[in-house]
C-alpha cells in the first residue's frame, strides 16, 4: 500500500485567539488562515471574536474590521467592494466565493476562512496567481484584426454582440479554476475553466479574425482534454457563470472542423 507522508511544515497549527471581553448576541468568531512564509513557522488558524454591530454585514467587512481594528497584520486582496474586481476571491466555509458579496449571517457559528484551494499562498488569504496569468497570456487575450481600426468603435449588430453574454462579466476571480479537481492535479498544464472561458469569450466574438489558430492552439489534451464535466466549476462561479458550457462549446467546435 502506498504510504503518503506531508511535509512538516504542511500542518496547520492552532493559531491565536482574539476574543471580546464582553459577549453580546451579536458577537461572531472568524478562524482565519494564516501563513507567513517570512517566519519559517507552519500555517496556524487564528480567531477572531468580534461584535456584528461594529461593521458592514459582509465577511469583507469583517476582515477590514479585524485589519482595521485588532490584528494589522492580516492580509488578504480586495479592491471594488461590489463584486466586480474579482480580487477578494477566498475559500469561505468550504466553498469559493466573494468576501464581499458574502453575508457574515450567512454562516451559522464559527466562519472559517482559507484562501482559494491548491494555489501557492505568498501570505494568509492571498494566493500567487502567476501561474493562471501566464495561462491567460497564453491564450492571447486581445482582438486580433487586420483591418483599419474605424474611427469610434467596431460595431456589432445586437446578435452577433449577445454571442458575447455570459462571457465577458467573468471578472477572472479563478474561483471555478480553484474548485476544479482537474485543475487540482494539472494545472500546470491544463488551462482551467476561467482561462478557457475567456479563450471561448475570444473565439465567440465576430471582430475577431483569429478564431482558427485560437481553436487550433487549444485542441491539446492537455491544455483543454482534462475537463471531465465534472461541473464545480459552474457551480462554484459568484457570478452565475458557466465555464463548463465554454468548455463544451470548445470541444464542439473542434468537433466540427474535423
Ligand atoms: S467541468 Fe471541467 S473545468 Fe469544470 S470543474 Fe469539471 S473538470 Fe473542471
Ligand atoms: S468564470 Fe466565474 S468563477 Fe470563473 S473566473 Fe470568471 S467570474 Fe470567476
Ligand atoms: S473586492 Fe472586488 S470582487 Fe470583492
Amino acid at each position: 500500500m502506498v504510504e503518503l507522508l506531508l511535509p512538516k511544515n504542511s500542518k496547520v497549527l492552532k493559531g491565536k485567539q482574539y476574543l471580546l471581553d464582553k459577549k453580546t448576541k451579536k458577537s461572531k468568531k472568524l478562524s482565519i488562515y494564516r501563513f507567513n512564509p517570512d517566519t519559517g513557522e507552519n500555517p496556524s488558524i487564528d480567531t477572531y471574536e468580534i461584535n456584528l454591530d461594529d461593521c458592514g454585514p459582509m465577511i469583507l467587512d469583517a476582515l477590514i474590521y479585524i485589519k482595521g481594528n485588532i490584528d494589522p497584520t492580516l492580509t488578504f486582496r480586495r479592491s471594488c467592494r461590489e463584486g466586480v474586481c474579482g480580487s477578494c476571491s477566498m475559500n469561505i466555509n468550504g466553498t469559493n466565493t466573494l468576501a464581499c458579496t458574502k453575508y457574515i449571517n450567512d454562516s451559522e457559528g464559527t466562519v472559517k476562512i482559507y484562501p482559494l484551494p491548491h494555489m501557492p499562498v505568498i501570505k494568509d488569504l492571498v494566493p500567487d496567481l502567476k501561474q493562471v496569468y501566464r495561462q491567460y497570456n497564453s491564450i492571447e487575450p486581445w482582438l486580433k484584426n487586420s483591418k483599419k481600426p474605424p474611427e469610434r468603435e467596431r460595431k456589432q449588430s445586437p446578435e452577433d454582440r449577445s454571442q458575447l453574454d455570459g462571457l465577458y462579466e467573468c471578472i477572472m476571480c479563478f474561483c471555478c479554476s480553484t474548485s476544479c479537481p482537474s485543475y487540482w492535479w494539472n494545472g500546470d498544464k491544463y488551462l482551467g475553466p476561467a482561462i478557457l472561458l475567456q479563450a471561448w469569450r475570444w473565439i465567440s466574438d465576430n471582430r475577431d479574425e483569429a478564431s482558427d489558430e485560437r481553436i487550433e492552439s487549444l485542441n491539446d489534451s492537455f491544455k483543454l482534454y482534462r475537463c471531465h464535466t465534472i461541473m464545480n466549476c459552474t457551480k462554484a462561479c459568484p457570478k452565475g457563470l458557466n465555464p463548463a458550457k465554454a468548455i463544451a462549446s470548445i470541444k464542439q467546435k473542434i468537433l466540427a472542423r474535423s
